[in-house]
């Protein structure tokens, strides 16, 4: 007899591509032999495991200002870590507009944009091509399409937005919401600001025909690791959205610790944002009390300069990677992506084909030789629209990670790729 499941828990019953892959690899990984470049797990030194040993007993001995911080906290978020994120806001760029809220999730950004899809409608939503695979591969689960819009060096493109949304005629009114990474993944494609404006300008357009406020989910994921001292510093759209349309979802993953799962929505108080925050309390009441405060205490006292270790680590790994990717695969690129923000790169190779069972991941995942170094990636085929535009284009992409794995380790993988081309 079988247990009845909706058709999200039907469509959760078998691992996704993505995961069986990693999973596989991961089940034979040899500790210090194979090199993990499919991760996207941040570098363990960047993690400061000594500022949360200050952090925990500032929290537990500040009572006054930590109340009961190991007890139930409220589905709005710590208000201390409210404060201090509107606080380091406010240091790093504009300050968040007073009618703007801001809600903690109860497990990091994954559960602010999963609880999107439980608080709108089931529909189409517009999003780059490549996009975030984890994501899509919810959205699907869940029923939700794609217009999948090809980016270019700036993202999205807007002609092919422009045309894409023409082509979806009446179908239009199913669009749910949009959303972009601000700093792609896989790509690491940097949203330039002027197209992050011109894509709330064409949101706010059709919210405008269609009579409706349709959202723009920012996904700041990466945005905190802007490591290239040439790159121009990221402008919000927030207080310049008369039509309260845009949103941002940030997380302290990437640059204090993915364990800590804090991740927030920011946007115009309204429904929306009252809904997200009845969401959090259904999921599990709030994330734990004691972590967001100590979130808030990082905040406060140690973020900028953690910021400054995060990213001339980052930046450094990031030049000796590209420097082996060029000499090593030159030849064999049409075109690279990232370097300057996040810890991906993003090869797409003249002719040869990077998905499982051809033989360039074969051979890298599965060497004839078993003392060699297996080395596994993301196919670029997770991350495009399996029936978009630059379908075949992502059957010669891969995304290699130079965040987890040491600089001497990830040349390897990339000498042992320059072999297998
Ligand atoms: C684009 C993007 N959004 C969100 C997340 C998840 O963030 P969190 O750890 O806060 O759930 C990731 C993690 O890799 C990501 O790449």
């Amino acid at each position: 007899m079988d247990v009845r499941l909706s058709g999200y828990g039907a469509a959760s019953t078998a691992p996704s591509h993505f995961n069986r892959m990693m999973a596989d690899f991961a089940h034979t990984f040899r500790d210090g032999v194979d090199i993990n470049l499919g991760v996207g797990y941040v570098n363990e030194k960047t993690i400061p495991v000594d500022l949360f040993h200050t952090a925990l007993r500032a929290v537990s001995s500040d009572t006054g200002t930590y109340r009961q911080a190991f007890n139930y906290g409220g589905a709005a978020g710590s208000p201390n870590l409210v404060r201090a994120l509107r606080g380091f806001l406010a240091r790093r760029q504009s300050p968040l507009p007073d009618r703007y809220r801001i809600a903690i999730g109860p497990c990091g950004a994954t559960s602010i944009l999963d609880a999107l899809t439980d608080l709108l409608p089931t529909g189409i939503v517009v999003t780059a091509d490549p996009n975030y695979y984890i994501y899509s591969d919810t959205l699907e689960r869940k029923g939700f399409r794609f217009v999948a819009v090809p980016e270019d060096t700036e993202g999205p493109c807007l002609a092919a937005l422009d045309r894409k949304i023409s082509e979806l005629g009446d179908e239009a009114e199913r669009i749910s919401f949009f959303y972009f990474v601000t700093v792609n993944n896989p790509s690491c494609t940097i949203l330039s600001n002027a197209r992050r404006r011109a894509l709330l300008d064409a949101a706010a357009a059709i919210s405008q025909k269609q009579n409706r406020r349709i959202p723009v989910f920012y996904d700041l994921a990466y945005e905190l690791l802007l490591h290239d001292p040439a790159g121009v510093p990221f402008r919000s759209v927030l207080p310049e959205d008369p039509l309260g349309v845009a949103y941002e979802i940030g997380t302290l993953s990437k640059v204090l610790a993915p364990a800590l799962r804090i991740g927030y929505l920011a946007g115009p108080a309204g429904e929306l944002m009252t809904a997200m925050v009845q969401k959090t309390a259904d999921t599990g009441f709030s994330a734990p009390l004691f972590v967001q405060d100590m979130a808030a205490y990082l905040l406060d006292h140690h973020i900028e300069a953690q910021l400054a270790a995060v990213n001339a680590g980052y930046r450094e790994k990031a030049l000796a990677v590209s420097a082996a990717i060029h000499s090593e695969l030159g030849p064999h690129l049409e075109e690279l992506r990232g370097g300057s923000a996040g810890f991906y790169f993003y090869p797409t190779f003249r002719d040869t084909r990077t998905e499982p069972g051809s033989k360039f991941f074969e051979r890298l995942s599965n060497p004839a030789d078993p003392a060699q170094p297996r080395v596994i990636y993301i196919p670029g085929q997770y991350c495009v629209h399996p029936r978009g535009d630059i379908a075949e284009k992502g059957l010669r992409q891969l995304r290699l990670s130079y965040g987890f794995e040491e600089t001497g380790r990830i040349v390897d993988a990339i000498r042992l790729m320059r072999q297998a081309l």
